[in-house]
């Protein structure tokens, strides 16, 4: 594809997935609302597969991953003890004039609705000076609309796996360390949604809270802790892993998650946050962006986050969030005096950052961080954890602009025209095959196709088409992005000899070849095709 203008790529894409059923504004016929999305049947397909291989690579196909699906609407405490309701804000200002609202760290991107020609930073309009917002929604549980029925949208799903942190390891038979994923719908009020799905109100996270022994622990029972390399995969889980090794584990195993359902490794970066970038509990996070249209976007973060989030639920619901530890036990029981001193007063020593970092009354640090170095010795603990966090929506707009593309198809008339063809890859590909009878109507043709696509249905995603030339058809299946097309003609009626009989012609979407397969072995054809 000649290089497209950024700009037009994006309005090319929008266009599309209106025209193709991909995504659509929410209630569109009032007019729409902002931040508000739909996906119509090829969207909400794409969108499936995505969740699906997720779901799939992160706790199907392995041990040591547990799923969870919680609520939506939580405890209103929840959200107190994450530091949502405190600080999970946004600057914004008012303009006087327009009475726009905008965050105040964009409005040198954002056009003023007066003055198109100017960013809101550069038009004259008089701006109200930056405020917090606080990007939670506000809903009232039961039918008393007051300050003790208030309720909070989740604007994240990690929350929950936390707060069902012991449940789930009394009854998964899991210990650390283990993880607990989960996808599910999350809501922010951002003050400017923009650049179509990717910052939306209503979204989808598919999130994995990898619980990890702290690393006075690790080294208790390994001896030392591995110095990862700090770029490349560290291969499989080893047991002297602290939390740095974890990390670059979880970044990895990522990309490779996005390298196998088509993001090339060139359309990702890898970024890690500088000190002053981080949250305040945070040891690192890596952002993964992916190279849109608009800009180099964060696709994914993952967070080394110690022991922040179970110690906070911990403190606010009473309830202990520690595990207590053999092996971490029986490892420092053996240790000789002057290791186990050193590992405790490390151990305490960055208890007392943390207490520090969590708003602990000064004169308790020192007591509360001595209690739980005790404690680390007698095996007990709260797990750290690392958190791959991913957007399923950005993820499906990286993937819908990964795939489009334009070259050259010739027309009925054997005339070259513009093709535009969605190169998604077949594990993502809303539909698989697509299934034709070369003409309508001739019954033998249809009655043969039917049965081609009764036959294909139970093992893939197949889309049935005998309106419209052949041509057309097959254009519109490039721009649905489906692998492949199928078409029963007179050869596989056998008209043309035995040789051809019960054979159907199968056009591949991106080289636009066509291949003879015999109807007896096309399942297995197209499944080594489609992996
Ligand atoms: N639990 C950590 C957490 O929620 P985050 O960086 O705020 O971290 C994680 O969000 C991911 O969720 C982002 O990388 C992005 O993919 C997605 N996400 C966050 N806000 C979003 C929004 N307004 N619209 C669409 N996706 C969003």
């Amino acid at each position: 594809m000649p290089e497209l203008e950024a700009n037009d790529l994006m309005e090319k894409v929008v266009s599309l997935c209106k025209r193709r059923g991909f995504i659509y504004q929410s209630s569109e016929i009032y007019g729409g609302i902002t931040g508000f999305w739909d996906y119509g049947p090829l969207g909400a397909e794409l969108k499936r597969n995505v969740k699906e291989l997720w779901w799939r690579q992160m706790v199907v196909l392995r041990d040591d991953v547990a799923g969870l699906d919680a609520t939506i609407i939580m405890h209103p405490q929840v959200w107190k003890a994450s530091g949502h309701v405190d600080t999970f804000n946004d600057p914004m200002v008012d303009c006087k004039v327009c009475k726009g609202r905008f965050r105040a760290d964009q409005v040198s991107e954002i056009p003023c609705p007066r003055h198109p020609k100017m960013s809101v930073a550069q038009c004259p309009c008089e701006k109200t000076a930056p405020r917090p917002f606080n990007l939670m929604f506000k809903t009232y549980v039961g039918p008393v609309a007051d300050e003790d029925s208030v309720a909070f949208l989740r604007p994240e799903t990690a929350q929950a796996i936390f707060v069902q942190f012991k449940n789930v390891l009394e009854t998964s038979r899991q210990k650390v360390p283990f993880g607990i994923a989960q996808i599910g719908k999350s809501f922010r009020n951002e003050v400017t949604p923009r650049n179509f799905t990717f910052r939306s109100r209503e979204f989808e996270q598919m999130e994995l809270e990898f619980f990890i022994k702290p690393d006075e622990a690790v080294e208790a029972e390994a001896g030392s802790i591995a110095e990862p390399s700090g770029s490349g995969h560290p291969g499989e889980p080893q047991r002297n892993w602290g939390w740095r090794a974890w990390l670059q584990y979880w970044v990895e195993e990522r990309i490779r998650f996005y390298e196998s359902i088509g993001l090339p490794r060139s359309s990702l970066v890898e970024y890690w946050q500088k000190a002053e970038e981080l949250a305040h509990y945070a040891r690192a996070t890596v952002d993964i962006l992916y190279k849109f249209p608009f800009g180099t976007q964060e696709l994914e973060g993952i967070a080394a986050r110690g022991d922040f989030d179970l110690s906070q639920h911990q403190q606010f619901s009473g309830k202990s969030m520690e595990v207590f530890d053999e092996e971490t036990r029986n490892a420092f029981a053996k240790l000789d005096e002057e290791k186990r001193k050193a590992l405790w007063q490390r151990f305490y020593e960055n208890k007392k950052v943390d207490f520090g970092k969590r708003g602990c009354p000064e004169d308790q640090i020192e007591k509360r961080a001595r209690e739980a170095a005790d404690k680390l010795l007698r095996g007990t603990y709260i797990p750290h954890v690392i958190e791959p966090s991913a957007g399923v929506d950005r993820l499906v707009l990286a993937l819908i602009c990964n795939a489009y593309d334009e070259d050259k198809a010739p027309d009925e008339k054997g005339n070259l025209e513009t093709r535009i063809v969605m190169r998604f890859h077949p594990r993502v590909a809303p539909i698989k095959v697509a299934v034709f009878p070369l003409l309508k109507n001739r019954p033998e043709l249809v009655a043969k196709a039917r049965q081609v696509r009764d036959l294909l249905r139970p093992h893939f995603a197949v889309f049935y088409d005998e309106a419209g030339a052949i041509g057309r058809r097959y254009r519109r299946q490039d721009e649905a992005g489906t692998p492949f097309g199928v078409t029963v003609d007179f050869d596989t009626l056998g008209e043309k000899g035995a040789a051809l009989a019960d054979t159907v012609t199968v056009r591949d979407r991106d080289t636009m070849r066509q291949e003879r397969v015999k109807i007896g072995e096309l399942v297995e054809w197209l499944r080594e095709r489609l992996r």
